[in-house]
């Protein structure tokens, strides 16, 4: 490698520990990562102490890490610091003993499983509807959190997790915001006994006694009941070895946090967007009214609800839950000509590229429609990447979009939600993203 070459680092705000840990990242990482592509371009770099990262931002940029180069990279700094609440999971786990996960936890993940599932989400969302009166103010983050995580509890679990969602959905919040927290991450590492540290050890500790307890008593039942659970107990490797409970434990632990807040927070934008945009709502509730007359929806009928899905897949491209990823060099690399030694960052945000007005017109407007006419198909692959993408794309998407579906078409039947007037509404990028103070609505009774 020549002088010129390992010396080439792309332009960005200069090199500053301080504020790059409390300043305009930490506040507002959308902004800051917004106003990054558009100072810098397609590709910038970030220097944080000897820390350095590459911000791209240009779609075959993206697909070359993820997908033609996938193998070169680890997952982010964020990710790894976190290994004490996720474990050897699917999320954080990295080479043969990932593909090895992966490729026992595929069948839990076949779409002839999940469709088994829909009922359940319907069945759980009439649940909370029957409890809901007309003109009632409620935050419907909140209604949305407790029943995703109702869902996930029993489609993976089989268990009812209703007594347990308070404390679950506490310390999961509690850990998920822990869990962004860039700051902490690199100045004060989990072994350091701070207030928070401890708070986060003891969370972990009662989420796994939940977990532990739901798996001691499956195996002493040993019943299969069709969930994930049962499966993951199930499949054996081709050495015949099945997981051990610790393993268990941390791909239940991964899968009850990716798969309750991610599906939840997508709902929440959602009816926000459908809210405040009378027009599309007539739209959605028109077809809701026409495919299923009142009906509880099935399987069969989600593919019919075409409007429903462009709904959902302009949510997820403003309001992308995953709304940034990171990948950490493990060997050298190029992009766009600069290089990337092992142990650079490199870093995407879906919340950036799904508002680039060179592949969407109006970006900032929700619009449905224009989701339409194939545009899907025309854009570049990693335009729109809510689920990320290559090896390491998201396992529940197939999952997370029927839940997403069954939810919309089962509560905008009876329901719509008016927005409290002074109630502001704000974007929270943690690991997720969500609405930082709830999203509290007025109940109205559809005729
Ligand atoms: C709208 C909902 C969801 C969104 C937007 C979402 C997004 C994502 C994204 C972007 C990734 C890739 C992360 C990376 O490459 O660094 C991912 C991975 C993952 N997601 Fe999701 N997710 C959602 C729902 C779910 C659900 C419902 C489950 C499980 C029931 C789930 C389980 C996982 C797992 C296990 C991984 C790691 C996969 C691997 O590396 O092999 N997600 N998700």
């Amino acid at each position: 490698m020549n002088e010129s070459f390992a010396a080439k680092f792309p332009p960005g705000p200069p090199p500053n520990l301080i504020r790059a840990l409390f300043g305009a990242m930490q506040q507002n990482p959308l902004d800051y990562f917004s106003a990054m592509a558009q100072k810098y371009g397609d590709v910038s770099g970030m220097r944080i102490g000897n820390f350095r990262s590459l911000f791209v931002n240009h779609p075959d940029l993206i697909e070359d890490v993820l997908v033609n180069n996938a193998r070169k990279f680890h997952k982010g700094r964020i990710l790894q610091a976190n290994k004490y609440l996720f474990g050897e999971g699917l999320l954080t786990s990295e080479g043969d003993f990932w593909l090895r996960q992966r490729r026992l936890s595929q069948p839990a993940f076949h779409r002839t499983r999940i469709n088994a599932y829909a009922a359940t989400m319907a069945e759980y969302t009439e649940q909370l509807v029957s409890t809901w009166q007309d003109g009632e103010e409620r935050d419907i983050h909140e209604e949305m959190m407790q029943l995703a995580l109702r869902i996930v509890g029993k489609t993976l679990f089989d268990a009812d997790v209703t007594q347990d969602a308070k404390e679950v959905g506490e310390t999961l919040d509690l850990l998920l915001r822990m869990a962004a927290n860039f700051g902490r991450t690199v100045l004060v590492p989990l072994w350091v006994p701070t207030p928070r540290n401890l708070r986060a050890k003891l969370g972990v500790h009662r989420l796994e006694k939940v977990i532990y307890r739901i798996i001691s008593a499956r195996r002493a039942s040993g019943r299969d009941t069709g969930d994930l659970l049962s499966i993951l107990l199930q499949v054996r490797d081709e050495d015949g070895t099945r997981m051990s409970d610790r393993q268990l434990r941390d791909e239940t632990i991964t899968l009850f946090l990716a798969g309750h807040e991610t599906t939840a927070n997508t709902l929440s934008w959602s009816w926000w967007l459908l809210a405040q945009n009378p027009a599309v709502e007539k739209k959605f509730h028109e077809e809701l009214d026409g495919v299923l007359g009142g009906r509880i929806p099935t399987v069969e009928d989600l593919p019919k609800l075409n409007y429903l899905n462009h709904v959902l897949t302009e949510s997820l491209r403003l309001y992308p839950t995953a709304w940034g990823m990171a990948r950490l060099a493990a060997e050298e690399h190029e992009i766009a000509g600069y290089p990337v030694h092992p142990g650079y960052g490199v870093a995407f945000a879906q919340w950036v590229v799904h508002r680039d007005p060179r592949w969407y017109d109006a970006p900032l407007e929700f619009r449905p429609e224009r989701w339409e006419n194939g545009l899907a198909k025309r854009l570049p692959r990693f335009a729109y990447f809510p689920f990320g993408g290559g090896p390491r794309q998201c396992i529940g998407n197939t999952f997370a979009l029927m839940e997403a579906s069954v939810v919309l078409a089962t509560i905008g039947q009876k329901f719509r939600f008016r927005l409290v007037p002074g109630h502001k509404v704000t974007p929270l990028a943690s690991i997720t993203l969500r609405p930082k103070d709830g999203i509290q609505v007025k109940l109205e009774t559809r005729k």
